[in-house]
């Protein structure tokens, strides 16, 4: 069945979508290309599902586009990868001003290739005061490597007692302490897990995993993840007769 976006509830949205954009390797050894073209292939899907969701009307969509872990690829294909994020980023940075999309960044972005860093910036400022959608890169990002650099911040605060911690306090040292926790996070390419990604925000996330490789995925595959998530109970705890009863306060 084709979805339309009529088919989708406009009022119950998620806020916030992530995706573990996956399958690049997979789609190119399929079509008998190398790694590289898969990710060339995959960064139509990527321009392709940020229009989108501008257009849906989705306010946070966070891309997963490269890991900490991946600095260990091949030389070649991490070269090949900044690089496409660099040409992106200088080709896309006036549409997203046109789109009033805000460019966010989360990650040790420190570790990036000085070009793909300043592009980054550049892109970060030119639509800092951009409001429809904030569109944030995770790069160089890990979970494990973002909650040790929250530890590391609160470690060097001064005048700080442990009662002072809680979750609100922890959240403000954390990359995304602008940003809200995800509503959905979809993965794509078949593989069940989350790879470091938002291991504090992905709490009370719903998650939907599907086999469509990262650059077969296209708008009616969003529409689809996002009437799957309008179809589930958020619960956060609680019973569902509970859930019923602060429907009708
Ligand atoms: C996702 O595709 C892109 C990045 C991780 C940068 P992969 O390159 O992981 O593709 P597979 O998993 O090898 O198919
Ligand atoms: C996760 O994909 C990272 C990105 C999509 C950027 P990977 O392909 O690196 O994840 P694993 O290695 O299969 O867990
Ligand atoms: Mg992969």
């Amino acid at each position: 069945m084709k979805l339309d976006i009529k088919e989708i509830d406009i009022k119950n949205l998620p806020s916030h979508i992530v995706i573990i954009m996956d399958g690049n390797g997979r789609w190119a050894k399929k079509n008998k290309l190398d790694r590289i073209s898969g990710h060339r292939q995959g960064m139509k899907s990527v321009k392709s599902i940020i229009t989108e969701s501008r257009k849906i009307g989705i306010k946070y969509l966070t891309l997963y586009a490269f890991s900490a872990q991946n600095w260990n690829r091949p030389r070649p294909e991490v070269n090949a990868l900044m690089e496409l994020l660099q040409f992106y980023l200088i080709e896309e940075g006036k549409t997203l001003v046109e789109k009033d999309i805000r460019l966010n960044a989360i990650g040790r972005l420190n570790s990036l290739p000085k070009n793909a860093y300043e592009v980054l910036t550049e892109t970060m400022n030119l639509t800092k005061n951009c409001s429809g959608m904030t569109l944030t890169l995770a790069l160089s990002y890990g979970g494990r490597e973002e909650i040790i650099d929250a530890v590391k911040q609160i470690s060097n605060l001064t005048n700080i007692s442990s009662s002072d911690i809680d979750e609100e306090f922890f959240s403000k040292f954390l990359y995304t302490s602008d940003i809200p926790d995800p509503d959905l996070l979809i993965r794509t390419s078949g593989e069940h897990r989350i790879s470091n990604l938002l291991l504090w925000q992905l709490a009370y996330t719903e998650i939907y995993f599907t086999k469509t490789l990262w650059p077969d995925f296209r708008k009616r595959h969003l529409l689809k993840a996002i009437s799957n998530y309008q179809s589930r109970e958020r619960r956060f705890g609680l019973t569902g007769e509970q859930l019923k009863k602060r429907e009708i306060l």
